[in-house]
């Protein structure tokens, strides 16, 4: 059977099928949180889920001092910015933004039938918001997704930035914050969705909350969004086993503020110990760096060596994102670098 055009050109999502000892690859934490176990005895698992999730986003809402009813939560944020596209996006309209980025935007737009545009960033990684509030301005897209920090680049876009950006388009914004506990917050528009009619923030537990195996993920919006998206979001999307986890996790905020801290001094002493070996190291603010290298195919190299990274070739060839690991996966990431660089 024939499946819809927009579906041909498509390919799978792949996940490295390879041996390795040590997993830089996907920009995932340590299981920090739950390491002694996870109680679930108090879950229902005979009825369905509370399809609302409400005391979990109840609780999101206690976290964040603002209210359940700007919250939704998903199978990971993943589900939410398809659900967005899904709800917002007619066959042929544009989704815009910056190149490279989260390769799912383009995947989700196109399934949907949008038609996916790109902006390039700048040499030093970062976003030229005027640029992109011209190009918004010729090609009037339906939607513009930032992602701030930025996968793959860790590129932080200020938040007069991204204030401007709201102020001269009509176009509906999607910040993906993904690795916004990863900074001090202060360029975070989470908390003020609420005040504006075009603007979905979107964050997630599968990174400084270590949770990735969970699939959560939430978004912030005014109330009109939320009940448009309430309308074609999936009953039951989030299984109880899930809800139950995020709300334990919530109540363990110090450990999440300790291990934030922890990854970010990783971060600072992995980059200088990457620019000392002579690599280009891009200004990161999440828990990943990205990395230009004059080898090719690095990434297969550091393999030989059991470590996974994600070479970013699709963008240029010669760059490469790179989680922040532990302590000693950090050691035996440069040390391994020495070695195929000498
Ligand atoms: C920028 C960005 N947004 C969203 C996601 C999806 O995260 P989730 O695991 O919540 O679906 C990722 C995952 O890597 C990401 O990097």
């Amino acid at each position: 059977m024939q499946t819809k055009p927009a579906i041909e050109q498509l390919t799978p999502y792949k996940v490295k099928d390879v041996d390795y000892t040590i997993k830089l690859d996907a920009n995932e934490s340590a299981n920090y949180l739950f390491k002694d176990g996870i109680d679930l005895s108090d879950i229902d698992i005979n009825f369905y889920p509370d399809t609302n999730s409400t005391f979990l986003r109840e609780t999101l809402g206690a976290y964040f001092d603002m209210s359940a009813d700007n919250l939704m939560v998903g199978s990971g944020s993943s589900e939410l910015i398809e659900l967005i596209i899904k709800t917002y996006i007619a066959p042929g309209e544009k989704v815009l933004s910056f190149a490279p980025s989260f390769t799912m935007y383009e995947v989700y737009t196109t399934i949907h039938n949008g038609s996916y545009e790109t902006l390039p960033v700048e040499s030093d990684m970062s976003f030229d918001i005027d640029k992109l509030i011209e190009k918004a301005n010729e090609i009037n897209p339906k939607l513009i997704i930032l992602c701030t920090p930025n996968n793959p680049t860790g590129y932080q876009t200020p938040k007069e930035q991204i204030k401007k950006l709201i102020d001269n388009t009509d176009a509906l914004i999607l910040l993906d914050e993904a690795y916004m506990d990863f900074t001090d917050g202060s360029s975070s528009f989470l908390r003020e969705t609420p005040f504006y009619d075009n603007l979905i923030v979107a964050r997630t537990f599968s990174k400084a909350f270590g949770l990735a195996g969970a699939r959560l993920g939430y978004i912030s919006a005014g109330l009109p969004i939320i009940k448009s998206l309430l309308k074609v979001k999936t009953p039951y999307n989030v299984n109880a086993l899930t809800q139950n986890l995020g709300i334990q996790a919530l109540k363990k905020k110090p450990l999440v503020v300790d291990y934030i801290n922890d990854v970010i001094a990783r971060r600072e002493a992995l980059k200088i110990s990457l620019k000392d070996l002579g690599l280009t190291v891009y200004p990161s603010r999440a828990n990943f760096l990205f990395v230009e290298s004059p080898l090719k195919a690095l990434d297969k190299r550091l393999l030989t060596y059991g470590i996974l990274v994600r070479n970013f070739a699709e963008f240029n060839e010669g760059f490469y994102r790179i989680s922040v690991g532990d302590q000693s996966q950090n050691k035996a990431l440069i040390s391994a670098l020495k070695e195929i660089l000498s």
